[in-house]
């Protein structure tokens, strides 16, 4: 930077001293287009059940679902992503559940499609996790997560999810080369227009606490993730992972979690000319809702957050906070 002049000449708080021109220079704002709507579903009739470790976070069963994802729609907000809270009994070692038709993700997304058409678009994840006995997002064979027989798998739950009109497909299992495979799948059976997402960059986090706990798979994970989800300790090998997905046809790249995670975010920003989505995942928002609860925070702490990881390059975010804020800049 050449000739950016001197004090006293030069006085940067002159471009700070109100709020107007404070509005007026400001370089990063959040709109409702920047925020994805994560949503967990059950089963039943009437049901909104908070989340233990989530507060103001629910569970939904698939009427009341409908609701919340009105307000979205009105909101404006252009994305939601659903999860399932899969009961003990549809779970078992394969994740078989992932493949009826009629399991909870099928039966919301034919119910929200019908309701809302293109007005708002959704992103289902494709890994078993919320379908396996031993939490995993893929199969086990002699006790490894087995690569290739999980990706047979993901393919089906993808056609499925993309014959009952999901959007959005988005493997966030960390399996090489399922986007390829999904890719090319999706096209045979003529869905060309289903976009994906990648989570190309997952690492192996432990701010996913309270999100397990979400979809039941907290008490039921054996082990931990860290021979398929990435090792925090790494940036170059995230550049790695996305010039595969990007080449095996990924249409946007995830980067998860969101605020550990910024650096990753912009050097993939700088590197690929691809759109990325972060995610601020639910121990971030845990850790921020329960600081502002116990005013150890301000509540502008979830602004400055999503904020920060637009600045770091993201073209939109997954947030638990999207209602709240979204209203809020309504
Ligand atoms: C797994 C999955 C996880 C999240 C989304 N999909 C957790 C995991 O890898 O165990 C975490 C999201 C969050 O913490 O908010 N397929």
């Amino acid at each position: 930077m050449k000739n950016i002049g001197s004090y006293p000449n030069l006085r940067m708080r002159r471009n700070r001293k109100a709020d107007w021109v404070r509005r007026l220079v400001s370089e990063h704002n959040l709109s409702t287009n920047d925020l994805i709507l994560p949503l967990f579903v059950k089963e039943g009739y009437q049901k909104k059940e908070e989340i233990k470790s989530m507060p103001n976070i629910f569970r939904y069963s698939i009427d009341e679902l409908t609701r919340v994802v009105e307000k979205a729609c009105k909101l404006k907000i252009p994305l939601i992503t659903l999860f399932p809270y899969s009961e003990i009994k549809k779970k078992d070692s394969k994740g078989k559940e992932a493949l009826n038709k009629n399991n909870l993700i099928c039966r919301a997304l034919r119910s929200l499609k019908k309701e809302f058409k293109n007005d708002i678009g959704i992103m289902c994840d494709v890994a078993l996790d919320p379908y396996t006995i031993h939490g995993h997002d893929g199969v086990l064979k002699n006790s490894k997560i087995d690569n290739d027989l999980t990706i047979e798998i993901l393919i089906k739950q993808s056609l499925l999810q993309a014959q009952m009109q999901c959007d959005i497909i988005a493997p966030s299992d960390m399996m090489d080369g399922r986007i390829g495979e999904i890719r090319k799948a999706l096209d045979k059976k003529g869905y060309e227009d289903t976009q994906i997402v990648s989570y190309a960059v997952k690492y192996a986090s432990n701010f996913y606490g309270p999100f397990r706990d979400a979809i039941g798979s907290e008490k039921s994970l054996k082990g931990d993730k860290k021979t398929y989800q990435m090792d925090f300790r790494n940036s170059s090998e995230a550049l790695r992972e996305v010039a595969l997905d990007v080449k095996e046809g990924a249409d946007i790249i995830m980067v998860k979690p969101g605020l550990p995670y910024l650096d990753i975010i912009r050097t993939v920003k700088d590197n690929f000319k691809i759109p990325i989505f972060s995610y601020q995942v639910s121990g971030e928002y845990s850790l921020i809702k329960n600081g502002i609860k116990k005013k150890l925070i301000g509540e502008d702490a979830i602004l400055e957050s999503l904020i920060s990881l637009k600045r770091a390059g993201s073209n939109a975010i997954v947030s638990y906070f999207a209602l709240e804020v979204a209203s809020q800049i309504k």
